[in-house]
């Protein structure tokens, strides 16, 4: 087992203009599961070639334990990697498969059948040792390759979007599999994937990337809770956290008719940049429905009533809850808006809400610069 370190670790691609990577800093701990996530070209792939050694490295250094590794080939590295496709070889039995780069390595035959059985027994797999890949379910194809990874008790496991090819249902339940494997065995897992809702289920720790740069590595509900700036309030969670540019005023921001009070401090740090608005977040479940009128003819109150109005245009049953996907108009443009309602007293379509975000619960972004600036 080991920690693994990158240390200001660039990739540069020959004809590339601008890094791939870039200075990609990140102390993983023994036995840590980390997932880096992001959206495609971001540069996951590359900064886990990078770790494996099968990626330059053009700046910055690599660690695994106290080993600099950055310029070691991948075979001295001690690290075990699953792909996308995993690419069984389709001639060999499971057994095989799983104990072949032990055989190449020049392990004993009777070692190796140990240590294959051993994995068989983990991963369940005992009873298709004898079959060959073309006879076995997406997820037990899946299971042989990390099968492969694990007999050869690596020091980290790398594993690059593991769960792509399998269906929807399966993903989530492998999902769960490869996290309670990887609690069990204690080894140290640096883990890709695009899927956020994967990051944020299987990971002791997420690094969201973009454009090559690293944006926050956090806890899930670190990332959930504090985004540190707009890109991630807006990749992380489902449905995505609204964002909403709206004018400073006194006290707060101007939040349709109404003021919402938020951090003091946030809002003089925009006013310090010369930022006359601030972008403010609201997760769905954080709205509170201050009236709700019906579709068609019902009447509105005279008074105008508090908070933003919201039109209702889509209404999402899931059950317990409902989300609202409606428009609101702010600051004289038109806005797409989710809110989350009570699974049971959803609104119709058509319907108006006037919605105001809960105290405490607002996340206060500058405009400018896209930095949070609540705490
Ligand atoms: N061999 C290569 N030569 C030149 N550029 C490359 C090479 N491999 C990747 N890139 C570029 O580097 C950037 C990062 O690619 P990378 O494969 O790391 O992204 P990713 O985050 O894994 O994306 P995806 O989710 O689509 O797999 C992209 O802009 C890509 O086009
Ligand atoms: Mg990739």
């Amino acid at each position: 087992m080991a920690t693994v370190s990158f240390d200001k670790a660039t990739r540069i691609y020959p004809g590339g203009e601008k890094p791939a990577v870039d200075a990609l800093d990140i102390e993983i701990a023994d036995g840590e599961f980390l997932v880096l996530v992001g959206p495609s070209g971001c540069g996951k792939s590359t900064s886990l070639r990078m770790l494996a050694g099968l990626e330059d490295v053009n700046s910055g250094a690599i660690r695994i334990g106290d080993r600099d590794v950055t310029h070691l080939p991948p075979k001295d590295r001690d690290i075990a990697m699953v792909f996308q496709n995993y690419a069984l070889y389709p001639h060999m039995t499971v057994a095989d498969n799983m104990g072949f780069a032990l055989k190449i390595a020049g392990v004993p035959k009777a070692e190796i059948r140990q240590k294959v059985e051993d994995a068989a027994k983990i991963l369940d797999l005992t009873e298709y040792l004898g079959r060959k890949p073309k006879a076995l379910s997406g997820g037990q194809r899946q299971r042989v390759a990390m099968g492969r990874a694990i007999v050869r008790e690596p020091q980290v496991f790398l594993m690059d979007e593991p769960l792509s090819n399998l269906d929807a249902k399966l993903r989530v339940s492998t999902r769960t599999q490869i996290a309670s494997l990887q609690r069990r065995l204690g080894i140290t897992t640096v883990y890709v994937t695009h899927d956020q809702v994967e990051a944020m289920t299987m990971g002791d720790r997420v690094a969201v990337l973009k454009d090559g740069l690293l944006q926050q590595v956090d806890s899930p509900r670190n990332m959930y809770d504090r985004p540190a700036n707009l890109f991630v309030a807006g990749f992380i969670g489902s449905p995505a956290m609204n964002l909403v540019e709206v004018p400073i005023t006194d006290g707060g921001v101007k939040f349709g008719n109404s003021v919402v009070p938020v951090n003091r401090d946030a809002l003089k740090a925009a006013a310090d940049k010369g930022d006359r608005t601030v972008t403010v977040g609201v997760r769905p479940e954080h709205f509170d429905i201050v009236e709700q009128n019906g579709g068609g003819a019902a009447a509105l109150s005279k008074d105008a009533p508090a908070g933003l109005a919201v039109s209702v245009n889509v209404v999402e049953e899931l059950g317990a809850d409902g989300y609202v996907y409606g428009t609101a108009e702010v600051g004289g443009e038109k806005k797409d808006l989710v809110v989350r309602v009570n699974g049971r007293q959803v609104p119709e379509k058509g319907a108006q809400l006037h919605v105001v975000p809960r105290p405490g619960e607002t996340h206060v972004f500058s405009t400018s610069t896209g930095e949070r600036l609540s705490d």
